[in-house]
């Protein structure tokens, strides 16, 4: 494939693959040297239309780290404002010999509709409600790191599933690599195709916490969310928070994760965030090594 849109249509030896890629970029990334000359003749454009710290930034080391050429555009600062299209300011950009683009939008489908309209290689990093592929596999990645295998392992998605693109891209990876999946949370937060992807659902978060092996937490997507949906930010911290009280109630220790950003307080309490149990910053890190072997793949197939 040219591409990376989505994980739904990855499968599991593609996953492997770039797992086992990430290992070897995961190693020079620990090096005092951490640049490889492989992406020396590659441009790349990072066009983020939504905003981004660590996914912007992981994909900008990544490139960096490959030796690539990085131009960097986001939307608010940039000619959009004046009313130009997307296909306009993408093949603007490509019009300057760009070779890859990243791209993050609102509209779910946003880079499947520009993959069939341009050259370069796409790779969605992150596209409204819909998919957050390397979000998936860096989570998925990480969770292989810490308990040494995904296939068996139990994985709770507890929050907003319903305005999430890291649950879907996580629930299509997880699967693929033979975990077992829940969702957690509020009915309201939970969309309607749920059971339909094989996954569990539960309303309680005591009982999902009780049930997994990792509890990846979601935040509350208020911007996501045309409407005031039920419950509040009050409400969900007092039924879904997650604290160190709740989790000391359990009769094992489970892995707590988090793509951020946190809302500290709300879906996760900082007595948890920052414990020893959390890998917050982890999947960050292992974020810039499954970056570079996304591109690292997709340019050596140009
Ligand atoms: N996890 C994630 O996508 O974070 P950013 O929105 O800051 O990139």
């Amino acid at each position: 494939t040219r591409h990376l849109l989505g994980i739904e249509n990855l499968s599991p030896g593609d996953i492997e693959l770039i797992f086992e890629t990430a290992d070897n970029f995961k190693a020079v990334l620990n090096r005092p040297i951490k640049k490889v000359p492989s992406l020396r003749d590659i441009t790349i454009a990072n066009v983020f239309f939504e905003n981004s710290t660590r996914t912007k930034l992981s994909f900008e080391l990544a490139e960096k780290r490959l030796s690539a050429d990085v131009v960097n555009f986001a939307s608010g600062s940039s000619s959009v404002k004046k009313g130009e299209t997307l296909i306009d300011t993408v093949n603007n950009i490509l019009a300057m010999k760009v070779d890859m683009v990243v791209m993050r939008h609102s509209s779910p489908g946003a880079p499947h509709f520009l993959s069939r309209h341009i050259q370069a290689n796409i790779i969605n990093a992150g596209d409204g409600t819909h998919e957050h592929p390397t979000q998936g596999l860096l989570d998925a990645f990480s969770i292989r790191e810490k308990l040494g295998e995904v296939a068996g392992k139990k994985v709770a998605i507890i929050g907003d599933i319903l305005h999430s693109r890291v649950a879907l891209s996580n629930i299509f990876c997880l699967q693929k690599l033979g975990a077992e999946v829940m969702v957690c949370g509020p009915a309201t937060l939970l969309p309607r195709y749920i059971r339909e992807l094989g996954v569990q659902v539960e309303q309680d978060v005591f009982r999902a916490l009780q049930w997994c092996d990792v509890a990846n937490v979601l935040r509350i997507q208020l911007e996501r969310q045309q409407i005031k949906y039920f419950p509040s930010l009050r409400e969900y911290s007092l039924y879904y928070g997650i604290s160190k009280k709740l989790l000391n109630r359990l009769d094992k220790e489970i892995v707590i994760m988090h793509p951020g950003p946190i809302n500290r307080g709300v879906e996760l309490n900082s007595d948890v965030a920052d414990s020893e149990h959390s890998i917050i910053l982890q999947q960050v890190e292992n974020g810039v090594a499954i970056r570079m072997a996304v591109l690292y793949l997709l340019a050596a197939q140009r």
